[in-house]
């Protein structure tokens, strides 16, 4: 019998059946980030028509100026997952503090993390979107959970991946057991399996970094950037520079194609720009399933120890090699 087409609730059913002893609620959550999918699919695909586009006249904890899409993004998710049961308490890029939900703890075992919109630099010109998603497990249905028990190192996560809204919308997710993307096809309203077993070549030819940001860098770091446009072909060099304004959609290219996103520590900001528990952390996992690295410049991403829960870290995410490559950058100036 032909496995056409393996939808994304087949697929999570699939991958339960290998754990007798799971009661499904994992499999109902992952339906639910589907279902947050396709609710903020349909509201961007008419966001230039339903005035939902621009600021919202809000700042957030980021010290970001807000979209309204940013907005419409976090109430959909809050929405969605305040009141399912499946998880006990949530974290978003555009809260504050977490949510702690006080009815669940006792039947929930997941925490979930997530950045609503990612990119909303893109919204107002049709660019691509993302969003952003952690699984975390609670570990003691006996107490309720802290905020504390939200800020743990990504190689604790349960699952991570994200939602891609380019010129169609897709899901990426990993539990640990490779990488797999579905394709949200609109005409029936599933995600299908369309990237099975996703595996990165060990090394690309394309680099994405805001290069605006060049004068800002440390020494180490601008000399990486600069010999990526030195012809040396047996490096495949000089790289293509492609950068979105949007990490997920970053990353989703260099995951499929090989090569390297860089969002770097600056003399001035050494925390870098990208948040640790909404961004590094999961896309780390993602891209270590299927065969990459991600890094600080000195540290693996998913070994760091957390300690607040918006904290920033410098990201360095892609192929193999050349991760290990800009490392080795970084460090020699470090
Ligand atoms: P967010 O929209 O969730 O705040 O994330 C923005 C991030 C990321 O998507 C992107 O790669 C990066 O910020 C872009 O930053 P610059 O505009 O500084 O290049
Ligand atoms: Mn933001
Ligand atoms: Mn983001
Ligand atoms: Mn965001």
């Amino acid at each position: 019998m032909s496995r056409f087409p393996v939808t994304l609730t087949r697929h999570i059913l699939e991958q339960q059946a290998a754990h007798p002893g799971a009661k499904g609620d994992f499999s109902l959550l992952m339906a639910h980030i589907g279902l947050v999918g396709k609710m903020i699919t349909s509201s961007l695909r008419r966001a230039g028509l339903i005035n939902i586009l621009g600021l919202s006249g809000e700042t957030n904890v980021q010290g970001e100026a807000v979209k309204k899409l940013d907005v419409l993004a976090n109430e959909t998710f809050i929405k969605v997952f305040q009141t399912n049961g499946l998880v006990c308490a949530l974290a978003s890029e555009e809260e504050e503090k977490a949510l702690v939900l006080p009815e669940a703890w006792t039947q929930a075992k997941y925490m979930l993390l997530f950045d609503p919109l990612d990119g909303s630099s893109n919204t107002d010109v049709n660019m691509p979107l993302g969003t952003i998603f952690s699984i975390l497990r609670h570990h003691d249905p006996r107490q309720s959970p802290q905020e504390t028990d939200l800020i743990r190192r990504g190689r604790e996560q349960v699952a991570a991946g994200y939602l891609l809204y380019g010129s169609s919308t897709m899901l990426v997710y990993t539990t640990g057991q490779g990488v797999h993307g579905f394709t949200l096809d609109p005409q029936i309203g599933e995600y299908v399996l369309s990237h099975e077993s996703i595996k990165m070549p060990s090394r690309g030819s394309i680099y994405a970094v805001n290069e605006g940001n060049y004068h800002k860098w440390p020494a180490g770091m601008r000399r990486y950037i600069d010999q990526l446009k030195v012809k040396d072909k047996s490096k495949g060099r000089p790289y293509t520079g492609r950068y979105s304004g949007c990490l997920v959609a970053d990353v989703h290219r260099v995951l499929l194609s090989g090569g390297i996103y860089l969002y770097p520590a600056e003399v001035e900001r050494p925390e870098g720009k990208l948040r640790l528990l909404y961004e590094a952390s999961p896309l780390a996992m993602v891209v270590e399933q299927a065969g990459g690295l991600a890094s600080t410049g000195t540290e693996r991403i998913l070994d760091l120890e957390p300690l607040t829960l918006h904290q920033r870290v410098p990201l360095l995410i892609g192929s193999r090699e050349d991760v290990l490559e800009a490392e080795a950058a970084v460090k020699a100036t470090a």
